[in-house]
C-alpha cells in the first residue's frame, strides 16, 4: 500500500517522501528579480526539514509578468550565480527544487502608466485595471519566455519546473471564459481556450527535452460564476497528460473567489482540510500521471489517508511549512500532531514590507525550534 513516506521518482526525480511543499512566494528577492542569500537558507532549511520536493516561489519569465515585491525573476542569464546557489544549497542537504514558472498576464504590476497584457481588454473581478489584448506576437513571445525560463531552470540545476496554470494568473486568464473573450484560436471553445496552455507546455518541453519533469498547477475549478469549471479543468489535464505532463497539482479559486480562494483561513477541524481534494480525485480518475493536491492540508493521518486510498500520489502544503519547515522530518520521526499553521494568512503581511514572509503567530509565541535543524 502506498505511504507518505514511501521513495518514488517522477520523471527520474528520486524524492524521499510523499510531501511536497507547495509553491510559495517569499518576497526574498530584489527589486529585478535576483535571489538572495536568504532564499538560499529557506530552502536549505526545507530540504534540512526533510520536505520531499520544494516547488519554488513563482517565478516570473518577463518583467511585465511580475506581480510582487520581491519576486523571483528566470527573464535573464544575470542571476545564474545565485540561482546555482539556490539549487545547490537544497542538494546538499539531500533535497530536490522544481521552479515555478509565471506570467501574472492582467494580475501583473507594470510601471505607471503601462497595461497589463491578458488574452482580452476586458474588465473583470480579477484585474485592477483593463489590460491591453495580447497580439499574436505577444503570444508568441510569452510562450518563448517560459521556454527560455525553463532552459534556465535546467541549467542551473533546478530538478524540474512546475507551470503555474492557477489562481488567475496568465494561464489561468486564457483558460477562463470570464478574462478570455478572443475570437481567433485562442478562444471561444474549450481547446481554443487550451491552446496558450499547450502551446506553453511544449515549448517548454521541448526546451529540456524527454527525462526532465514537467509539472504543472492547475486549478480543479475556479469556483466563479463563468470561471474555470471541474469539467474544463478535466479537459486539459487530460489535454496535458496525453501529451506527457510528469504531474499535476490540482488547486482551487483565484484572490476573487470570496471564501474558496487558494489560500483559505481558519482551518481548524478535519472536515475543513483538503478543501480541493474532490477536484484533484476527480482529476486522477481521468490522467494517468502523478497527480497532487494542495489546500488546507494540516492533519498527518488525513495527508496519509489520502495517499493510502490513492486519492492523491503526492500532499502539498505552503503554510506549514512557513510556520515548521521541518514538519517532514517532525512526522517521519514519529511525533505526527496536527501542523501547528492555524492558517491565519498573516505570513503575507512581512512579505510586503519586511523583506520576506514569516509566521507572525510564531514570532509572537516565541515558539520556533528552528535551530533544532
Ligand atoms: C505567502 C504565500 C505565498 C504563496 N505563493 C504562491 C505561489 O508563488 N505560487 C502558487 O502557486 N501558490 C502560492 N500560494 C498558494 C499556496 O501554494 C497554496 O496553494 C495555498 O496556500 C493553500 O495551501 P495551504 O493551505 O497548505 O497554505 C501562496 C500562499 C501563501 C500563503
Amino acid at each position: 500500500m502506498s505511504d507518505i513516506f514511501d521513495t518514488t521518482s517522477i520523471s527520474g526525480m528520486k524524492l524521499r517522501n510523499r510531501l511536497v511543499r507547495s509553491a510559495t512566494w517569499e518576497g526574498m528577492c530584489e527589486a529585478d528579480g535576483r535571489p538572495t542569500k536568504k532564499l538560499a537558507n529557506l530552502y536549505r532549511t526545507l530540504a534540512r526539514g526533510r520536505v520531499g520536493l520544494i516547488i519554488s516561489s513563482y517565478t516570473f519569465v518577463r518583467p511585465d509578468g511580475k506581480q510582487m515585491r520581491g519576486q523571483m525573476g528566470i527573464h535573464t542569464d544575470d542571476f545564474a550565480q545565485e540561482m546555482k546557489a539556490l539549487s545547490a544549497a537544497v542538494h546538499e542537504e539531500g533535497g530536490v527544487i522544481a521552479m515555478q514558472l509565471v506570467h501574472a498576464g492582467g494580475l501583473a504590476s507594470p510601471p505607471a502608466g503601462e497595461k497589463c497584457l491578458a488574452p482580452s481588454a476586458v474588465e473583470s473581478v480579477h484585474y485592477s485595471a483593463v489590460p491591453r489584448e495580447m497580439s499574436q506576437g505577444d503570444i508568441d513571445a510569452i510562450v518563448d519566455a517560459f521556454g527560455a525560463g525553463a532552459q534556465r531552470a535546467k541549467e542551473y540545476g533546478f530538478d524540474g519546473v512546475q507551470l503555474h496554470g492557477a489562481h488567475g494568473y496568465l494561464i489561468n486568464q486564457f483558460l477562463s471564459p470570464l478574462t478570455n473573450r478572443r475570437s481567433d484560436g485562442y478562444g471561444g471553445t474549450l481547446e481554443n481556450r487550451c491552446r496558450f496552455l499547450l502551446e506553453v507546455y511544449r515549448r517548454v518541453r521541448d526546451a529540456v527535452g524527454t527525462g526532465f519533469p514537467v509539472m504543472i498547477k492547475m486549478n480543479g475549478s475556479d469556483f466563479l460564476p463563468g470561471g474555470v469549471v471541474s469539467d474544463d479543468a478535466v479537459y486539459a489535464a487530460m489535454a496535458l497528460d496525453g501529451e506527457g505532463i510528469d504531474a499535476i497539482e490540482v488547486s482551487g479559486g483565484t484572490a476573487a473567489s470570496g471564501d474558496q480562494s487558494p489560500v483559505r483561513q481558519k482551518i481548524d477541524r478535519r472536515e475543513q482540510e483538503a478543501y480541493n481534494l474532490p477536484l484533484a480525485v476527480r482529476i486522477k480518475s481521468s490522467v494517468s500521471c502523478p497527480v497532487m493536491v494542495v489546500g488546507g492540508l494540516r492533519s498527518f493521518d488525513l495527508a496519509r489517508e489520502i495517499i493510502q486510498k490513492q486519492e492523491a500520489d503526492y500532499v502539498s502544503l505552503a503554510r506549514p511549512f512557513i510556520r515548521e519547515p521541518w514538519l517532514a522530518k517532525r512526522w517521519e520521526e514519529g511525533d505526527t500532531a496536527r501542523a501547528r499553521c492555524i492558517s491565519c494568512s498573516g505570513c503575507f503581511k512581512p512579505g510586503l514590507k519586511e523583506g520576506g514572509i514569516y509566521c507572525v503567530v510564531d514570532k509572537l509565541e516565541g515558539e520556533s525550534k528552528g535551530e533544532a535543524l
